[in-house]
C-alpha cells in the first residue's frame, strides 16, 4: 500500500493495521474488518463478514510504503501529528521505524503553507514522474509484492479548474515534458501509478485523478480510480442527518457548519487557496441530497455556510458544530444544533484502509476507471458525467453492498420483501 504524504491520516492508518496485526487493537469503523453483509432472504440467516465473503487482502499480507517532503520515518512522523498516544506507538515501533519516505515530488506553489527537504530533482514533471514509476517498481521488488495500490494523503493542493491539458492523455503527456503549471504534484503521482496499472484512490479534495486524461490513462492500463476527500467528520454526519430530513420532508432553509482543529492538515487550509478546494468540496453533498429543484418549497436558496478555523491547541481532535434551521408543517421554524468532538484521522484511518482493500478488489475483478460504488467513502465522489452523484451514505452502502454481491454472484438485495407476505 503506497500512501502519498506520511502525516496524520497515513501514520494513523499504518499504526493501525500493525497494531490491529498485534491483537493490540481493533478495527473499528472498518466495514471490511468488521461489517457483514446479508444474503438471500431475511429469513436465511446468511450474513458472513465482509472480509469472508469477498477476495480480499489479509492485513498480514500488507507492506506499507509512502513519500513526504519530511525525512520523518512513520514512527517520528506518527509522534508529531500526536493522534495515537505514545504508549500504543511504542509498541510497534520497530515497525514504524522501517517505513521511511522516499522523497517526494513537491512544488510548494501548490501547497503554499509547508516545505520540507525530501525533494526530488527533475528536469520537468515527465523526469518526476518517471522517477515516482522507478520507486513504486523499486518498492515492488524489495517488498516481493504482487499487487500495489496507491492513495495520496498528501495536504490540499490550491484550488484548480480541469483546463486544455487535462483533457486528452496526450496533451497530459505533452504538458508534463513542458511542465505546464496546471499539473500540481498530486497529478505526477497519479500518473505514475495509472501508468503502472495501479489503483489511485484520492483522499484529498485536490483535482488529481479526476479529469478526462487520467480516466483515459486508467482506462487503457485497466486500473481502478477512486475519490475524493475522505468523508469523515462533518460531512459524514451531514450526510446521516440530511437525508433524514429530506426523506420526511422537513424543510432545510439554513445550514451553518463550522470546526476548529489544530493539526497540519487545519495549517495548510488556513491558506484561502487550500480551504477553497475543502470548501468545494465540503458544500457539495446537501445540494444533491436535498434536490432543491424537486423540492423548491422546502430547500430553494437554503444558506449553506462552511468555516474552517486553524486552533492550534486541539491538534487533531477537531470540534465541529453544526446549526440547522428547519421548517415544519405549515411554516413552523425548528432548530437542531450539532456538536461532534471527533478525531479527524481515527475517523479516516479505517476509511483509507478500507478503500485501498475494496480498490484492490475491484482491480482483481477487472474493474476500472471510476469505482462510483465506493463512493460511500467519499466527500465529492467521483462520478460518469452524465449521471449526479450520490452523496446519501445509505445509498452509498447500498450500492456498496450490492457491487460486492454482484461481484460474488449472489442476488442483489432490493428490499421489496412481498415474498414475506404471500
Ligand atoms: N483527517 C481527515 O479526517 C481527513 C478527511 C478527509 C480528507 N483529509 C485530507 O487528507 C490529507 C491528509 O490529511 P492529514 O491530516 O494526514 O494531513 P497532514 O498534514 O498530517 O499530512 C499530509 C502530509 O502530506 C505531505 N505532503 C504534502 N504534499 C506532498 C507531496 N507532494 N508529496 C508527498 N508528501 C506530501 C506533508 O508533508 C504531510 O506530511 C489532507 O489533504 C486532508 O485534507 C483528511
Amino acid at each position: 500500500m503506497l500512501l502519498v504524504g506520511l502525516g496524520a491520516v497515513s501514520t494513523t492508518t499504518i499504526a493501525g493495521v500493525i497494531a490491529v496485526r498485534k491483537g493490540l487493537a481493533q478495527p473499528i469503523g472498518s466495514l471490511t474488518q468488521m461489517g457483514t453483509i446479508r444474503l438471500g432472504k431475511r429469513s436465511d440467516g446468511r450474513s458472513p463478514k465482509i472480509k469472508d465473503f469477498v477476495d480480499l487482502a489479509s492485513l498480514d499480507d500488507i507492506v506499507f510504503g509512502g513519500w513526504d517532503i519530511f525525512e520523518e520515518d512513520t514512527y517520528a512522523a506518527a509522534r508529531t501529528a500526536g493522534v495515537l498516544e505514545p504508549g500504543l506507538l511504542d509498541q510497534i515501533r520497530p515497525e514504524m521505524e522501517a517505513i521511511k519516505p522516499m522523497a517526494a515530488v513537491f512544488d510548494q506553489r501548490y501547497v503554499k503553507r509547508l516545505s520540507g527537504p525530501n525533494v526530488k530533482k527533475g528536469k520537468n514533471k515527465k523526469d518526476l514522474a518517471e522517477q515516482v514509476i522507478a520507486d513504486i517498481r523499486n518498492f515492488k521488488a524489495a517488498n516481493n509484492c504482487t499487487r500495489l495500490v496507491m492513495v495520496w494523503c498528501g495536504s490540499t493542493e490550491v484550488f484548480m479548474k480541469e483546463g486544455p491539458v487535462h483533457q486528452s492523455l496526450a496533451a497530459l503527456e505533452q504538458g508534463l515534458e513542458r511542465s505546464d503549471d496546471a499539473i500540481p504534484s498530486s497529478m505526477v503521482y497519479a500518473y505514475a501509478a495509472l501508468k503502472e496499472g495501479i489503483p489511485f484512490a484520492n483522499a484529498a479534495p485536490n483535482l488529481t485523478a479526476d479529469v478526462p486524461a487520467m480516466l483515459e490513462l486508467a482506462a487503457q492500463t485497466k486500473a481502478p480510480v477512486a475519490g475524493n476527500d475522505m468523508k469523515t467528520g462533518q460531512t459524514l454526519i451531514k450526510t446521516v442527518i440530511a437525508p433524514g430530513l429530506k426523506a420526511r420532508l422537513l424543510g432545510v432553509r439554513g445550514w451553518y457548519s463550522t470546526n476548529i482543529l489544530g493539526n497540519r492538515d487545519g495549517e495548510v487550509l488556513d491558506d484561502p487557496e487550500s480551504f477553497k478546494t475543502k470548501e468545494e468540496s465540503k458544500k457539495s453533498a446537501l445540494d444533491y441530497i436535498f434536490q432543491p429543484h424537486l423540492y423548491p418549497d422546502l430547500y430553494k436558496d437554503l444558506s449553506h455556510v462552511v468555516r474552517i478555523n486553524y486552533y492550534p491547541p486541539r491538534g487533531d481532535n477537531k470540534e465541529g458544530w453544526d446549526n440547522i434551521d428547519l421548517v415544519g408543517w405549515l411554516g413552523y421554524p425548528m432548530q437542531l444544533k450539532i456538536n461532534f468532538l471527533c478525531r479527524d484521522s481515527i475517523l479516516a484511518a479505517p476509511i483509507v484502509l478500507d478503500s485501498a482493500l475494496f480498490m484492490d478488489l475491484a482491480k482483481r475483478a477487472g474493474m476500472f476507471g471510476i469505482q462510483e460504488w465506493l463512493s460511500f467513502y467519499f466527500k465529492a465522489p467521483m462520478h460518469a458525467k452524465e449521471v449526479y452523484p450520490e452523496h446519501d451514505l445509505f445509498i452509498q452502502l447500498m450500492k456498496l453492498k450490492n457491487t460486492l454481491r454482484y461481484m460474488q454472484g449472489e442476488e442483489l438485495i432490493t428490499h421489496l420483501g412481498l415474498e414475506y407476505y404471500d
